[in-house]
């Protein structure tokens, strides 16, 4: 491809004297001339040279100010630059170095040192254009990489997270992978990206995550809590909080999101802060629903599995009222689907004379 030179000096007869010593001395290579620095700028901004000549001293603009102005575009950063100067003074040079300056040039010129100045550079400049695609392939490689390592590493630890959560509250690790692909299912519906569905099934499972500090004889108690210790378990949601607010994961803050927003209520009534409709957000809203059917639908320490038929019906009534109705409307949708997941990741009765679809006599508050 024919390689282009970029010409910029404010007097005609300088312009024209370089474009007669290359044209003569390295043909095939094309030029591009201008008296004034603005023209040149306008030009660059819709297209890359080879090679820049650019004369120091220019009423309109310096070199200097032409040079930075023009290496503020990414795309030139790798274009050799040529500073002319009317003398060699150090001082002048050391700033046009400075500014991005690749090389110097003396007034008057000599023709022969220019051209062949020019042709080493625009050999280097062609080496580096040949390298572009491996670079930008290696680059793009090496982010790839590292982007892996960084999601693997999350994944690695929110999964002892929730595991070390579990071991401490009896819930089970199916519980949280329920959960969490019910809540994936429910943002998709409700229209939110991949990137974030994808996230929030990994996030979804840190819901609980504050359990780790509430006392064992409140975490761990067989039958109903009183109300002094319903107020310590509500706790959980604030210490979850805490725990995963100041990470630089994304993920472990959308954790962080979900653990303080989970038991808020569509109307208000919700812990902890008492948030309502859309102030609660759109994490805790989703996570609310699927926590709480996974929870009905199958057995705990302190309650039976309610049949799924209940269990829906009780996403209706409390639609509005403890749930976002958009979210409910959301995994009524995809009732195959909901039953599909609770079978692919069901669990074996802890009590083996339990009835699993037991019809619940009353609603049971789940924890
Ligand atoms: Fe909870
Ligand atoms: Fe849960």
């Amino acid at each position: 491809m024919t390689q282009t030179i970029l010409l910029l000096d404010d007097e005609t007869d300088n312009i024209v004297l370089m474009e007669e010593t290359l044209k003569r001395k390295l043909p095939g290579v094309s030029t591009v001339g201008f008296t004034s620095p603005r023209e040149a700028l306008a030009w660059c901004a819709g297209q890359e040279p080879d090679l820049c000549l650019i004369d120091y001293k220019m009423p309109e603009m310096s070199g200097v100010e032409f040079l930075m102005r023009v290496r503020q575009n990414p795309a030139f950063h790798g274009i050799p630059m040529v500073m002319i100067t009317g003398m060699s003074r150090e001082d002048v040079q050391q700033v046009a170095l400075v500014s991005g300056a690749t090389e110097f040039l003396n007034k008057p010129i000599n023709p022969v040192d220019m051209a062949a100045r020019c042709q080493n550079l625009l050999k280097i400049r062609q080496t580096l254009c040949d390298r572009r695609p491996q670079a930008e392939r290696l680059g793009n490689d090496v982010s790839q990489a590292v982007h892996g390592i960084a999601l693997r590493e999350q994944e690695i630890i929110i999964g002892r997270l929730v595991r070390f959560s579990e071991a401490r509250d009896e819930e089970t690790g199916s519980h949280m992978r329920r959960m969490a692909f019910l809540s994936q299912m429910i943002a998709r519906e409700i229209g939110e990206d991949r990137e974030f569905c994808d996230m929030l099934l990994q996030a979804a499972p840190m819901h609980d995550i504050g359990k780790v500090g509430i006392p064992d004889r409140i975490l761990l108690k067989r039958g109903p809590l009183d109300p002094a210790e319903w107020e310590v378990m509500k706790t959980h949601a604030i210490i979850g909080y805490d725990v995963l607010k100041d990470s630089d994961s994304v993920l472990l803050r959308m954790g962080a999101e979900i653990a303080r927003s989970h038991h808020e209520k569509f109307d208000g009534t919700g812990y902890p802060l008492g948030l309502k409709g859309e102030s609660i957000p759109v994490v805790g809203r989703i996570v609310a629903v699927a926590d709480v059917f996974d929870a009905l639908v199958n057995e705990r320490p302190y309650k039976k599995a309610w049949v799924p038929g209940d269990a829906f019906d009780l996403l209706r009534r409390e639609s509005g009222r403890h749930f976002d109705p958009v979210c409910v409307e959301a995994m009524l949708k995809h009732i195959g689907e909901v039953m599909d997941i609770q079978t692919a990741f069901s669990e074996p009765s802890r009590d083996p004379d339990a009835d699993l679809h037991y019809r619940p006599q009353r609603e049971v508050a789940t924890r």
